[in-house]
This record gives structure tokens, C-alpha cells and sequence, in this order.
């Protein structure tokens, strides 16, 4: 069962969670779902048992995401970039439609051909428009499939591209007036987008899109207990996954990452105490997860496999220090005042120092 892929979808991932929820599960669902409303958000919540964890924030945002999609409007996912929206819809999709993979990746190139349909020109030149020559897009499969499709950064999206949805939306249909035709959404079509707060204002939704949507923003990790927990748990999955040498009690070294991040994004030590100036970066836990698994392999291909200071300070400056002047004044400011004399980080601070 595991192909020797770099990553699989969560679907196949988590085949077994998947299976072992829709056998257990009686309630009702919603036409075209795979399970229940409630299995969902215990697939994504976990039950302290079988069901692994895959989201850690409130319980309720969950529930109303989940709510949302088995109503006529569709879910849009809102936050700062690493809040997990990409990751949470995934999951969503994998447990309603069981299929994960009807993705449109928005971007300001983003044509209406990825939303609505295209066409196999030979196939077009050669036969006139027909069926056969038309090459959906994946909301268009989705449509056809009952399924939940997925529009990732959907703010990024040129707003004449993005009124493409309106109709698809509000009618649940989708004219091919090249064919005289159109394609009607079967039941359990619905559509999860995500977009990026900080990019309020590169192309905002058109209030009649934007209507179409509830709105559920994902919040940044609320304790840092949480956050330490999020990173151990995704930094083991993806160790798994890319096979890397076991690395013991990196927990110093993720508790420390997850610290200095936490800071510099408050602008406040965790005791209070002093006040430290944020960089430019989001430092999210996307972040933290990609500097404790970058250490991870320097530990194990050229350290000692353990992880230690040395092993994570390149990757916190390089997280750090996105704008190369104003982030590496302040990321110099914080190891001077925070760092040099907090008790145990010495050698965290002359690693960084030396980077
Ligand atoms: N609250 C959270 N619960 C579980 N995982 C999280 C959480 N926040 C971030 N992550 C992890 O961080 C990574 C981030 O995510 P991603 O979904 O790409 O963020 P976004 O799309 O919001 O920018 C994922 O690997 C996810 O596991
Ligand atoms: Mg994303």
C-alpha cells in the first residue's frame, strides 16, 4: 500500500482512520459525504485513541467549517500564511469526498480554463467541439463527481477569473455554451478556498463571491505547549516519511525554536519582561516544522545524530532574516538582549552568532 512516492495524499495516508470512521459511524450523513458530519471533525480532532489529531486549535471552528460544507455555501479558509488552512482542507476533502486531489493552485496567472473547462485542440480542430475534446477543470469534475473541490490562495486570483465561481456557486451549474449545454453540481459538490490575510487588497473577493462564502479564520497556535506539540508531532510524520535517521530528545531544541518564534512575532519575551522588535517574516509553525526538520537531517548525515544548537541556527536565521537588511538588525537586537544571557542558551547563541 505505501508507493514509494514522496508524499501522499492524505487519503491514502490515513486510509486506515478513514475506513475504521465510516465503518463506526451511523449518524446521518449529508448526500454524496463519506461520513457523518461528526465523524469529520473527529477525523480531523482526533478522539484521544484510533483517530490521530490532525488539527490542534477550537474544536467549534472545525465544526462550523464542517457545517458549512454540507450547506449551499461553500467554505472559505482564512488566515495568516502556516495557520494550517492548505492542510485543514485537505483533510476536509479527504473525509467528505474521500479524494483530496481536485485542487486549483491560485496564483495571478490563474486562468478561467482552471476553473471552469479547456479544450484538447487537435481533438477540437479535428472534430469541432464535442465531449470528448473538452477538458474539465477540477471544479467542473467536482461538480460532476458530487465531490468537494478546492481553491488554494483564491485571493491571488485575477477578480474577473474569480467571478468564474459566482454562477458555479449560486446556480451549482456550469454552461458550456459551445456545446449548448451545461454541467449540473451533483449533491455533495461543494468548494473549500483559502486565502492569505496578509494579502488583503491584492485581489480582493467581489462582495457577490464573497457572499457565496462563510468565512472560518484559523487562528495562530494559541499556547506554546500547543505549538511544541504541533511541531514534535508533524516533525515525526515527516521524518517517517522522508526516512531520515531517528533523531532522540530533539524536544530542547523544538521547544526553543517554537520560543524564539513565538517572541519575535508577539515582540515580547514569553516572561513579559522585555520587549524584541518582529521581523518582516510570518515565522509561522510551517516554518518551525521545516527548520526542526532541516536540522534533523544535518544531525543525522553530518552530526552526531543528535540535534543540537548548531543544527537549527542557520535554519532560524534563514526563517528569520527575510529581508536582509531590516530582519537581520532586529534578529541581532533579539540575540544580544534576549538570547546571550538567557540561562542554557549559550550555546544556542554563539551557534547563531557564528552563522
Ligand atoms: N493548528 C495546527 N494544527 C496542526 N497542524 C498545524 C497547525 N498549524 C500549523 N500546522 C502545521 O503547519 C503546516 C502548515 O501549514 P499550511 O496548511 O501549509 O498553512 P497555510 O496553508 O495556512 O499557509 C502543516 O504541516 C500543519 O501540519
Ligand atoms: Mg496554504
Amino acid at each position: 500500500m505505501n508507493e514509494p512516492v514522496l508524499r501522499q495524499h492524505a487519503e491514502e495516508q490515513y486510509a486506515e482512520e478513514l475506513a475504521l470512521l465510516t465503518a463506526g459511524d451511523e449518524r446521518v450523513r449529508p448526500p454524496g459525504w463519506r461520513m457523518s458530519p461528526q465523524a469529520v471533525v473527529t477525523y480531523l480532532l482526533g478522539d484521544g485513541d484510533k483517530i490521530t489529531p490532525k488539527y490542534v486549535g477550537p474544536r467549534r471552528l472545525i465544526e462550523v467549517a464542517v457545517a458549512t460544507l454540507a450547506t449551499d455555501r461553500a467554505l472559505l479558509l482564512l488566515g495568516v500564511p502556516g495557520t494550517a488552512k492548505t492542510w485543514v482542507s485537505e483533510h476536509l476533502t479527504a473525509a467528505i469526498s474521500g479524494d483530496s486531489t481536485l485542487l486549483v493552485q491560485g496564483t495571478a496567472g490563474t486562468a478561467e480554463e482552471a476553473i471552469r473547462y479547456g479544450w484538447n485542440y487537435a481533438r477540437l480542430l479535428a472534430d469541432g467541439p464535442s465531449d470528448a475534446a473538452l477538458v474539465p477543470s477540477p471544479v467542473l469534475r467536482a461538480m460532476r463527481g458530487g465531490a468537494i473541490v478546492r481553491v488554494e490562495e483564491l485571493t491571488r486570483v485575477p477578480s474577473d477569473v474569480q467571478d468564474a465561481l459566482i454562477t458555479v456557486l449560486s446556480e451549482k451549474t456550469l454552461p458550456v455554451p459551445e456545446l449548448n449545454t451545461e454541467v449540473r453540481a451533483r449533491r455533495g459538490f461543494n468548494l473549500i478556498a483559502t486565502a492569505n490575510d496578509r494579502d488583503r487588497g491584492v485581489n480582493e473577493l467581489s462582495s457577490a463571491l464573497r457572499r457565496r462564502f462563510n468565512t472560518v479564520v484559523l487562528p495562530v497556535t494559541r499556547t506554546a505547549e500547543d505549538e511544541v506539540a504541533i511541531v514534535v508531532r508533524r516533525v515525526a510524520q515527516l521524518g517517517r516519511a522522508l526516512e531520515l535517521p531517528e533523531v532522540p530528545a530533539a524536544m530542547e531544541e523544538i521547544r526553543r525554536v517554537v520560543t524564539v518564534f513565538r517572541e519575535l512575532r508577539s515582540g515580547m519575551t514569553e516572561d513579559g519582561r522585555t520587549r524584541v522588535k518582529s521581523p518582516t517574516g510570518s515565522l509561522s509553525t510551517a516554518e518551525a516544522i521545516s527548520v526542526i526538520t532541516n536540522g534533523m537531517a544535518l544531525a543525522a548525515h553530518f552530526g552526531d545524530g543528535i540535534l543540537r544548537p548548531g543544527d537549527v541556527a542557520a535554519g532560524i536565521l534563514g526563517a528569520v532574516v527575510k529581508d536582509p537588511v531590516s530582519d537581520a538588525v532586529v534578529w541581532r537586537e533579539y540575540l544580544e538582549t534576549v538570547v546571550r544571557d538567557r540561562p542554557g542558551w549559550l550555546g544556542f547563541y554563539r551557534a547563531a552568532r557564528d552563522v
